[in-house]
């Protein structure tokens, strides 16, 4: 888990992701045959093999901010939001602004209650309304600060009872499993590629771009799903549960995952004991859905591991639901050329 906890305190903005490239790139090294960066930043691994050609896609980046305006008189920052973030859950929170000069931490503040009128209290947060304090002079803060600088959410990685929590497990959970998956495979007759992708929260694009590259027959992304398993979501409404095992991905608003990969990794997972449920995620998308759309097309699937509070920093998922979804990615990755892919 000391590999999650760094791919989780570390920052990445779409297209800011050298430093979780840079960990990837550390944990993967002696484990695959070649390593590569596209020109995108996309980490592109090999694990050479004589087929079928398999992608497999956690995404580097995280949602997070931009700095967009600094008050050269108060040195208070305006940012603007790379990913969705819920605006309800930013106040009061620590920032890091990544300057050129060196990392600055700041605040995510708001104004008292006590000073807060009726009308104001029932009024919704909005992103454009927040700001960022430095705690420092104006002059200084504008000699610190670019507009561009990211801006990335503190948080410490930490155990919960029988979960881990931490920001941007979306998704470098999915990145995770996939480095993990990529140490423990052994007899493999596919042609694996392990891409740590870029981009994906505004869009899949770095999937797009490396798999157009690769041209795979299969691509398996891995990510986070919802688990609404909480007070006030009825049952019909909860996507995954913790605790119940990986997420094999039925449909979202990005992919319909292939029959034939989702029959035969439910049948490895009856086979090998791995507990499983499965997903349907009404929306929201994965790499999957750019991966599927490359070139002539590719069978793809998500690997999901279910987590709660999806897109806020106390992002939380089961450590049963990890180890599951490590075990069958890897035993796909030994079996998957006796997979059926006939529609
Ligand atoms: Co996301
Ligand atoms: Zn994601």
């Amino acid at each position: 888990m000391e590999l999650l906890r760094k791919l989780s305190e570390a920052a990445g903005i779409p297209g800011r992701e050298d430093e979780v490239r840079a960990i990837v790139r550390g944990a993967l090294k002696g484990h695959v045959d070649t390593m590569e960066v596209d020109r995108l930043g996309n980490l592109i691994a090999h694990k050479k093999g004589k087929g079928p050609k398999v992608v497999v896609a956690g995404h580097m980046d995280e949602i997070g901010f931009l700095v967009s305006h600094v008050d050269e008189e108060t040195g208070f920052l305006r940012i603007e939001p790379v990913g969705g973030f819920d605006p309800r859950t930013l106040i009061a929170s620590r920032v890091t602004v990544h300057a050129q000069g060196g990392p600055l931490t700041g605040l995510i503040g708001t104004k008292p209650i006590h000073i807060l009128t009726e009308e104001e209290k029932k009024k919704e947060i909005r992103i454009q309304d927040l700001f960022v304090d430095l705690g420092l002079p104006g002059k200084k803060v504008a000699r610190k600060v670019r507009v561009g600088d990211p801006v990335t959410l503190v948080q410490s990685f930490t155990q919960v009872g029988d979960l881990v929590s931490g920001k941007a497990l979306d998704d470098r959970l999915g990145v995770y499993v996939g480095i993990e998956a990529m140490r423990r495979v052994k007899r493999h007759q596919a042609d694996v590629y392990f891409v740590g992708t870029v981009q994906e929260e505004v869009g899949l694009r770095g999937a797009r771009a490396s798999a157009f590259a690769i041209n795979p027959d299969i691509g398996v992304a891995l990510d986070v799903t919802l688990a609404c398993d909480m007070p006030g979501v009825s049952a019909h409404e909860q996507v995954t549960k913790l605790g119940k095992g990986v997420a094999i991905k039925l449909k979202d608003s990005a992919s319909i995952s292939h029959p034939g990969l989702v029959r035969f990794l439910v049948d490895l997972a009856e086979k090998k004991k791995i507990p499983y449920q499965m997903e349907i995620l009404p929306r929201g998308g994965t790499d999957a859905g750019a991966i599927q759309l490359a070139r002539e097309g590719a069978a793809v699937v998500t690997l999901s591991v279910p987590t709660r509070y999806v897109h806020s920093v106390v992002e939380a998922a089961h450590v049963d639901d990890i180890e599951a979804a490590i075990k069958l990615l890897t035993t796909f990755l030994e079996n998957c050329h006796q997979a059926d892919l006939k529609l």
